[in-house]
């Protein structure tokens, strides 16, 4: 199970284009106090924008909502919380499945595969009208040796 909380940050922003890379870098920024190698903290921010990018496109449609993103940080485990309370997911096992997308004509169905892949775990909760949120965790691959 998860230990003590070492830290946390709260961000609320409305669901504009712009805010997709301050989301990505603060997260980004906010996981560094953890020992991930610099690999690593690219594959935290492709989730993280690819969540945000969510909300934006699909949660909101491109009407104003408001995007919320936890971090917190235990001793060895980021945990990111990214919600919005937009149109929500009808089928979430299908919206995971690669290359499915609602979009066809413009998007390629692999924000959720990414995130997937490259977080440790993953966890979607939606209701149509209601909003998601995704709650994902990754812990350094290695611990490194101080010296
Ligand atoms: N926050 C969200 N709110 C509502 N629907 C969502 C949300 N996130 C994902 N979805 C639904 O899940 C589908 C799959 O999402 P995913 O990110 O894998 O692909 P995509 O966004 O369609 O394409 P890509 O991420 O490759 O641009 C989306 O097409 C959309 O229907
Ligand atoms: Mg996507």
């Amino acid at each position: 199970m998860m230990e003590t909380i070492r830290n946390m940050v709260q961000m609320r922003f409305p669901s504009k284009a712009a805010n997709i890379g301050f989301a990505r870098t603060a997260i980004a920024l906010f996981a560094s106090q953890l020992d991930f190698t610099l690999d690593e903290l690219d594959e935290i921010k492709i989730a993280a924008s690819e969540a945000v990018s969510n909300a934006v496109i699909h949660g909101y449609k491109g009407r104003e909502g408001e995007i919320t993103v936890i971090c917190r940080l235990f001793d060895d485990v980021l945990e990111i919380v990214i919600r919005d309370q937009g149109q929500g997911i009808t089928d979430v096992q299908k919206a995971l499945e690669p290359a499915f997308t609602t979009e066809p004509e413009e998007r390629m169905g692999l924000g959720l595969v990414f995130i997937k892949e490259y977080m440790d775990d993953l966890i979607i909760e939606s209701a149509p009208g209601k909003g998601t949120c995704l709650t994902m965790t990754k812990a350094p691959m290695e611990a490194r040796v101080c010296s």
